[in-house]
């Protein structure tokens, strides 16, 4: 599989000695968090034929069977302040979506704030994760990215059937895992050196590809389910949600789960 993905990759890929690859890990995620306590290098990728402890955002886990989908996890040392980089997610949700449409042929969506989507189903998640270090400064991020490739409606469990799908059922076409892999890796590198001065334009994109902007929504925080409408993504990546009950509030990722009304999308 590395082979395969190392001749994917263009010439000018900047990383190309700190791509690693394991049939069998826990989790991308935290295998890598613990290489970059050992001192791996910005850039470093770590991949896995299959996780036994994937891992989702608000404490979920994320299904991450042998070979039918790509579980990867990029180390970035960045040297900016943590609130300067609210917008590293959906910079990263773009990156999956460009990646996605220059190998398969189809342009995903972004459900709010980092499922990657295509008729109504979910095709990949996002974890970004920060690692502080002294202080308030950030030591690394960890990007991790699990995407379906090649399953079909029967291969996942029944509770997530109708809102989960993989790249073969969403574009009809025979899926090379490696050359998505080196898609996403290559997306995900060309972000290095432009987070920081291109972070408007980031947002602007990151907006058109929001399908979650301008839809009826549920917000979802510990117990409480409160209803409204989705009007704006800001510059930070809080979902401005206009609620039923009047107030307009900035809602972050870290604390809510939004599902549209009818439906996950
Ligand atoms: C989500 O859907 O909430 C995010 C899912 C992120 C899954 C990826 S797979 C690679 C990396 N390792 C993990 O344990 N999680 C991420």
């Amino acid at each position: 599989m590395k082979d395969r993905i190392l001749k994917y990759l263009s010439d000018e890929y900047p990383w190309r000695e700190s791509i690693h690859y394991e049939p069998t890990i826990t989790s991308t995620n935290d295998v890598l968090k613990q290489m970059a306590a050992q001192g791996a290098p910005h850039g470093t990728v770590l991949i896995a034929g299959h996780q036994t402890g994937g891992r989702g955002r608000l404490g979920r886990s994320f299904l991450s069977p042998p070979d039918v989908g790509i579980y990867l996890s990029m180390l970035l040392r960045p040297s900016s302040p943590p609130d300067q980089l609210m917008h590293l997610t959906c910079a990263v949700g773009n990156a999956v979506c460009d990646a996605i449409e220059s190998v398969v042929g189809i342009r995903p969506g972004i459900k709010w704030t980092n499922d990657i989507v295509c008729r109504k189903r979910k095709l990949a998640g996002i974890l970004t994760e920060m690692v502080f270090g002294t202080g308030q400064q950030i030591d690394c991020a960890i990007i991790g990215i699990g995407i379906n490739c090649t399953q079909s409606p029967g291969d996942f469990p029944e509770e997530i059937r109708d809102m989960a799908g993989s790249l073969a059922m969403v574009s009809g076409k025979e899926i090379d895992r490696a050359a998505v892999a080196a898609a996403v890796i290559e997306a995900l590198a060309g972000m290095d050196g432009i987070l920081l001065p291109e972070r408007h334009a980031i947002m602007e994109r990151y907006r058109k590809n929001c399908i979650t902007i301008g839809q009826e929504v549920s917000v979802v925080r510990g117990e409480s389910i409160r209803y409204g409408k989705a009007l704006e993504v800001d510059e930070n990546g809080g979902l401005i949600v206009a609620f039923r009950d009047g107030d307009v509030e900035t809602v972050s990722s870290g604390e809510v789960s939004v599902r549209g009304l009818y439906h996950y999308v």
